[in-house]
């Protein structure tokens, strides 16, 4: 038979099967049972080559990672030997390229389509680790909502996206994408982004053509790895693993996510990619995950290195583990049949890792229609709209964190500015388009979205007189600044002397009212192997600080950042600071709503802020060790303590101000013994003292005092953020049940243990207000 008719009959016959499940809304078992029976029989007619090319993922598009190249790719499509593509732009090429595969490859075997869609797609939202501090989970899934809209109408079905490796290591570049150091809210923020991507329903997910599947990254424990330097070694223990590391990812499984990364680094000595124990024993076998698990970036040739063996070992020991797609290595179409022939590999295995990318292709109703993403009027209807954007730039305004905003002279404090007068904005940040969105906003529209310099002149105009000087460079060194400006995010270095930049910077500061200092980190400063060692503003933007202080005008330090910065002397001689990590496309209209009053900022750090490199890692549900130190002191001889610099962190995790203030009442419990089944109401009323009506996140801490094996000295179990009037209260009440006790023994099994209990409730980790209660 004709090969292209012979394609064409397989398509017409899925096409039939998958109406009518639609149409007869089969029960979740028979579906499921179509599913299987449909896909026995579309592989009872496939080769082995065929199964392997399904589980292959190379790279392509303008877009790239990594240092792998990809040619033939057209080819081997055509072969029956490619399972997906990544980072390929544009609806009309990837309709150009699916049509390849179902017009040209034997079996017409429709191809699956994902980008690093991270932060939103040409909306960009804030850095992950800015959203997290939004603590805002309908705004969170509002973003991933709009991000997969924008997306899908682009063509793609499949995002790298929930990153939930928790880290307590701000060296480490990646915590910018990531949700910071706490479990319990990276779980919430896990699932709130699978629900944005996949759909609300976890029975309805992937239905829609503007609904995206997820892959929830990077498993496991990425975000602990020695010395905070990406890709290097990790070694933790079970305990850790399971009460403080593992719980995100399990989050995002019971939400449904349709795919899991494995990570780069290794897990108790065997990297995640070949680890059988974390990919089928804990993911499948414990947790449930009925997906796909796909490598991160040359992750089976990655293993080379890593010292496990051969390419043709590793993609041995991946699939083995229960690695189902080989994401640019070609490992699997390159040694895997040979395997077979030498009686390594179970053709079971290949099977199995078929059947489970296959399913992912039919869930997204890819077989039902291979063109699904692929309505060329969708992008101009649908992407980069004013209703995104909007969305956009409240949501950015709520994840800028108030890290100090005290009076000037004896003054109110300097925030919000009046929108009168002249205001200087000065520093490497203040004018640059390309660095607004932030890092891993692959589809950004570069260049398009305002500086904040053109921003606040936008919105400002008539009102107020708004000044630029560049003041400094972003580094004194010139191959660092190169470094941390690439993927087209120059800061366009400026050949000036130093002391020629900051006389331009203090003959404009003369000349106005404020000073908006806007410094910090480059976008690309942060991120993907942007790992850093000294974690201070840059030397020569701290001179340039100093020199603007010295003005005697008020100076707003707004903070660009994609990790906790060590901020010392910034918080002792600063009058405010305005941390705004990367806000995404609408960041400077969003800094300016905060910075003129119109919106109140609500952020709260979801990372603590160290006080120097050599406290980290530094966390807020830390032990309590034998030896603490008694409250209040911060140094005694044979305590937990250093000699030069206390224990405490600059701030806290949780803390963020804003223009009001909160007032929080004593505890009430409505009991304080709890029974097995039952749950005791903790209640606080939190009074609003300030002049502006504002949103406050009230944040519950427990304490298990006494266990079989040791406790946190505190652990996030529920947050609310609530709107309070300038005057008015509110009482905040949260239900604790023994659900939310429980925690891995030392036999790993998940329980409780009856005792004494620490409620705390506050505005961070650190201020809180204490009950107790039992366990019976
Ligand atoms: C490597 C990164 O670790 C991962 O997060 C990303 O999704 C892949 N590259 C694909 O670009």
């Amino acid at each position: 038979m004709n090969m292209k008719r012979k394609a064409k009959l397989i398509i017409g016959s899925l096409f039939t099967l998958s109406i009518g499940l639609s149409s007869c809304q089969h029960s979740a078992t028979s579906s499921s049972q179509t599913m299987d029976q449909f896909i026995s029989d579309l592989m009872s007619k496939m080769t082995v080559e065929e199964k392997i090319g399904q589980l292959n993922l190379p790279v392509t598009g303008e877009i790239t990672t990594g240092e792998a190249t990809n040619s033939d790719v057209a080819k081997k499509i055509e072969q029956g030997l490619v399972g997906g593509l990544f980072n390929l732009k544009g609806v009309d090429k990837i309709r150009e390229v699916q049509k390849l595969a179902v017009e040209k490859s034997r079996l017409g075997i429709p191809l699956i389509f994902g980008m690093d869609v991270i932060h939103g797609y040409e909306t960009i939202f804030p850095i992950p680790l800015g959203l997290s501090c939004t603590w805002n989970m309908e705004a969170i899934e509002q973003s991933a909502r709009i991000a997969a809209t924008e997306a899908s109408a682009d063509g793609i079905c499949w995002t790298f996206s929930p990153m939930v490796d928790v880290s307590r290591d701000p060296r480490w570049g990646r915590v910018s994408e990531g949700n910071g150091e706490d479990p319990f809210l990276g779980g919430a923020i896990a699932q709130a982004m699978v629900r944005g991507y996949q759909g609300k329903d976890i029975h309805k997910q992937l239905k829609n053509n503007n609904q995206i599947m997820a892959c929830v990254k990077h498993f496991a424990l990425y975000g602990a790895p020695d010395a905070g330097r990406d890709y290097n070694t990790v070694d933790m223990s079970r305990n850790r693993m399971f009460n403080e590391y593992l719980y995100p990812y399990q989050a995002a499984v019971d939400a449904g996510v349709g795919s899991v990364m494995a990570s780069f680094n290794e897990v108790d000595g065997v990297p995640a990619t070949a680890n059988k124990w974390l990919m089928t024993d804990v993911l499948r076998n414990q947790w449930g995950f009925n997906g796909f698990v796909v490598t991160d970036f040359t992750g089976i040739s990655e293993m080379i290195a890593h010292g496990i063996g051969d390419l043709q070992t590793a993609s041995k020991r991946a699939l083995d583990a229960g690695i189902d797609l080989d994401m640019v290595s070609e490992g699997f179409i390159g040694t895997v049949k040979q395997s077979v022939a030498e009686g390594k590999i179970e053709m079971s295995v290949i099977d199995q890792a078929c059947r489970r990318i296959l399913e992912a292709k039919y869930k997204l109703g890819l077989f039902a229609d291979p063109y699904k993403y692929c309505d060329l009027e969708r992008p101009a209807k649908e992407i980069f709209t004013q209703d995104h954007r909007a969305m956009a730039r409240q949501i950015a305004s709520e994840s800028f964190v108030l890290l100090k905003n005290d009076g000037f002279k004896g003054q109110t404090p300097i925030l919000p500015l009046d929108k009168k007068g002249t205001v200087a904005v000065i520093g490497p940040l203040a004018d640059t388009r390309s660095n607004m969105p932030g890092t891993w906003s692959v589809a950004a529209r570069l260049n398009e979205y305002p500086s904040l310099y053109e921003g606040l002149k936008e919105m400002t105009a008539g009102k107020v007189n708004v000044l630029y000087a560049k003041g400094s460079n972003l580094v004194s060194d010139e191959t660092y600044e190169e470094r941390a400006t690439m993927f087209g995010r120059s800061l366009n270095r400026d050949q000036r002397s130093d002391k020629e930049m900051l006389q331009e910077a203090l003959r404009v500061a003369s000349r106005s009212d404020v000073i908006i200092a806007a410094l910090g980190e480059s976008s690309e400063m942060s991120g993907e192997s942007s790992c850093r060692t000294n974690l201070d503003i840059p030397d020569v933007q701290k001179e340039l600080l100093k020199v603007l202080l010295q003005t005697g005008k008020p100076v707003v330090l707004t903070l660009f950042t994609g990790r906790p910065l060590t901020l010392t002397w910034e918080h002792a001689h600063v009058p405010a600071i305005l941390n705004v990590w990367f806000g995404g496309s609408e960041a400077a209209y969003a800094i300016g709503d905060v910075l003129f009053g119109d919106v109140n900022p609500s952020g709260k750090l979801t990372m603590t802020f160290p006080k120097n490199v050599g406290q980290i890692p530094l966390f807020y549900n830390h032990k309590n060790t034998g030896r603490p130190l008694p409250q209040g002191k911060w140094f005694e001889k044979f305590r937990s303590n250093y000699l030069d610099v206390d224990n405490d962190p600059l701030y806290p995790f949780g803390y963020g101000l804003s223009y009001t203030t909160f007032q929080y009442s004593d505890i009430h419990l409505d009991h304080s013994v709890l029974q097995k089944d039952g749950k005791i109401i903790a209640s606080v009323v939190v009074t609003n003292t300030g002049k502006y009506d504002g949103a406050e996140t009230v944040q519950l801490y427990i304490r298990d005092l006494v266990g079989s094996i040791t406790r946190p000295i505190k652990e996030l179990k529920g947050f609310k953020k609530v709107f309070i009037k300038a005057g008015e209260s509110q009482k905040i009440s949260f239900e604790i049940t023994p659900g939310l006790l429980y925690f891995y023994d030392f036999d790993l099994n998940y329980v409780t243990e009856p005792g004494r209990f620490d409620v705390m409730i506050g505005g961070n980790s650190k201020t809180v207000k204490t009950a107790q209660f039992t366990l019976e």
